[in-house]
Parts: C-alpha cells; sequence; structure tokens
C-alpha cells in the first residue's frame, strides 16, 4: 500500500502554512529558515501536529462504532486536548487521564491552558499522580475497561497516538506535503528540525521522506530534536516506528540508521522542564517573528535549531524547514518562567 490508500478524515484545513522566518534568518546571520506551521493547521482548538494523526485514526474510530475516545498524557498535554477536540467535532464523548507527568509547581498548572480547554470541550479529564512515560499505560487500560463497565464503546489512543499502529502515517503524508509545497514554492528543504518526545512525528516524516527518496526524489536530512529527557526510550520509540510506518506505506527496504537522528542537548535533565536555551528561544522567536512556541516542545527544538546553525552544524548553505508542532496553550501554566 501507498501512503495515498490509506483513508483519511478531514479534520485540518488543508496543507499547512509554509513561510520564510526572515528576521531569525538574519539574527543567526547563516542558514536560511523556514517554518511550517502545525500550530495553525486546524480550526478544531488550535490544532497541532495530534489533529493530523487523528486524520488517519478516525476512519478506524468510526469503523469500529466506538461512543468514547480515551486516551492520556500529562496535565498540559496538547494532545489529549486535540483529541477532546476531534471527539466533540465527530459528537463522541471523550475520557483523558491526565498524570503528572511534569514536577512543576505553577498553581494553575492543573487548570488552566491545555486542560482547561478539554474541559470545556466536554472532556472527562481527571489527574492521576503518575509521572513521565511515553509508553503504554495500566491508568488507561483502567479507564478504557472503565468506559466498557459503564455501558460504553471506548477507542484507546494512547499518549501522543505515537503506539497506535496508524500513528505514523500523518507525518510520512506530512512529507509529501512538503514536497509538493517545494515545488510550487521553488525551493528545496535539505534540513528539516522537528521536536520529538513519543515519536511518532518524528518517525512519520522519516517514512515519508524514505519513501519520496526512493521515488528518486533528493536527500536530505530530517533531525529530532529530544525533548523528552529520556534519549534511549525516544530513539527506540522513534526508530520503531519509523520501521513500521515504512513497511506500512510501502517501503521496499529496511531503513538506514544514519536516517533516524535524534539528537539530545536541549531537553534539560527532565521533560516537561524549560532550561535557560528554550526561554531565550521563545523570546527571540517571539521578538524576532511574532512566532509563538512553548517550553515544553517547540522552544527546546528552536534552541537546538539555533545552535546547530549557529556552531556551522548546519551549513550556512542550508535551507532548514523548522516543523512547528503547535503547543502553546501550555504557556498559560509556565507563566513564572519569564519573570516579567
Ligand atoms: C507541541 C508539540 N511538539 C512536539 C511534540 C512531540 O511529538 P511526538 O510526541 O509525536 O514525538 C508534541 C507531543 O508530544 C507536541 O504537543
Amino acid at each position: 500500500m501507498a501512503i495515498t490508500d490509506f483513508e483519511r478524515y478531514p479534520l485540518t484545513f488543508g496543507p499547512s502554512p509554509v513561510h520564510r522566518l526572515d528576521r531569525l534568518t538574519a539574527h543567526l546571520g547563516g542558514a536560511e529558515v523556514w517554518a511550517k506551521r502545525e500550530d495553525v493547521n486546524s480550526g478544531l482548538a488550535f490544532g497541532g501536529n495530534k489533529t493530523r494523526k487523528l486524520e488517519y485514526i478516525v476512519p478506524d474510530v468510526l469503523a469500529q462504532g466506538a461512543d468514547t475516545l480515551v486516551s492520556i498524557g500529562g496535565y498540559q498535554s496538547n494532545h489529549t486536548r486535540q483529541v477532546a477536540a476531534v471527539a466533540a467535532r465527530l459528537g463522541l464523548k471523550c475520557r483523558l487521564v491526565q498524570e503528572r507527568w511534569v514536577d512543576w509547581d505553577d498553581p494553575v498548572n492543573d487548570r488552566v491552558g491545555n486542560i482547561l480547554l478539554s474541559r470545556i470541550m466536554g472532556a472527562d479529564a481527571r489527574l492521576d499522580p503518575a509521572g513521565f512515560d511515553i509508553g503504554i499505560r495500566s491508568s488507561w487500560e483502567d479507564a478504557l475497561r472503565e468506559v466498557s463497565e459503564s455501558g460504553g464503546t471506548p477507542y484507546g489512543i494512547p499518549a501522543g497516538a505515537s503506539e497506535h499502529p496508524l500513528g505514523g502515517l500523518g507525518f510520512a503524508n506530512w512529507a509529501h506535503e512538503v514536497a509538493t509545497q517545494e515545488s510550487t514554492l521553488g525551493v528545496f528543504f535539505d534540513t528539516i528540525v522537528v521536536c520529538t518526545v513519543t515519536g511518532s512525528t518524528h518517525a512519520g516524516m522519516i517514512a515519508g521522506f524514505a519513501d519520496l527518496l526512493d521515488a528518486g526524489g533528493p536527500r536530505r536530512r530530517v533531525i529530532g530534536i529530544d525533548a523528552s529527557a529520556t534519549l534511549d526510550r525516544t530513539r527506540d520509540q522513534v526508530a520503531r516506528i519509523a520501521r513500521h510506518t515504512a513497511s506500512l506505506i510501502g517501503l521496499q527496504r529496511d531503513l538506514r540508521d544514519a536516517e533516524i537522528e535524534v539528537l539530545e542537548g536541549w531537553a534539560g535533565d527532565r521533560y516537561g522542564i524549560p532550561v535557560d536555551s528554550t526561554v531565550e528561544a521563545i523570546l527571540l522567536s517571539g521578538r524576532l517573528e511574532g512566532m509563538i512556541i512553548d517550553p515544553v516542545y517547540e522552544g527546546k527544538s528552536m534552541a537546538g535549531l539555533i545552535d546547530l546553525v549557529t556552531s556551522g552544524e548546519i551549513p550556512r548553505s542550508s535551507t532548514v524547514l523548522y516543523a512547528h508542532l503547535g503547543g502553546q496553550p501550555a504557556l498559560n501554566a509556565y507563566s513564572g518562567i519569564f519573570g516579567f
């Protein structure tokens, strides 16, 4: 099967916008930097990368006749907010397990931002004291069982939709979308920079760009910037999901290890805790481009991009595409980091 053979339920506006970051480019004095904006990809609760993944999962939800989406994430999970929006849009119920993934003592951390939005959209969002983990959790399995026992028909979507068998397809298709936009714009992005945590965003891109390469397209570098601070688990998860997605979309070879590049250095010691480079990246992006990024994910991948460009690891001659995956609602739970 090819990526085009998979059913896609429309939740986004269409191809997400791609534009130059001229002032950031001039500031860095090097590689030409562009952004592709998943933060404005949909009218569903501010969109984001999960909305794209869910486009390939919803056909299965409908085929199974489910009446309740059940998912899991941290208190400030962007993923669970997007699941809540999709449930509202489809007229389904939504049960969310919100774990204490981040040891962050902002007094409204469990009430504002993403969790507030999920509740506004009607989700039953319940707090759980468990810490950060990108794997399958028993609390999520318990929630699925509870929905069944009370007569509902649950559909489980794991953290970040990553462990779902179809979780990589959204961003495999993103790669094809980039190739189409490149021909329209007359540009070639030799380097892609993307934040990676639960893995299926980066993994899908790797599979999609490998597919394009094998169809005669140009070689490019897809750099995942780890924001999990559990690097080995994220790297393994990216590799596994990339290989699975590649075989789903009909790649005729194994992925090379060099095609799976997850870099560390910007996550700090713990998931969800911004470090100095995160805050600097957020301020730089806001002040030079009016582009808002968050302290958990995109601030870390932007910090990575800035360092890789300024150190010359990404050459000055490169044209770089920064994948902005959304996530701004979490900023409301992090006002203290700026000291304003
Ligand atoms: C804004 C944002 N950026 C990046 C990521 C990382 O994506 P993934 O979990 O697919 O690796 C997520 C979700 O985890 C996110 O919400």
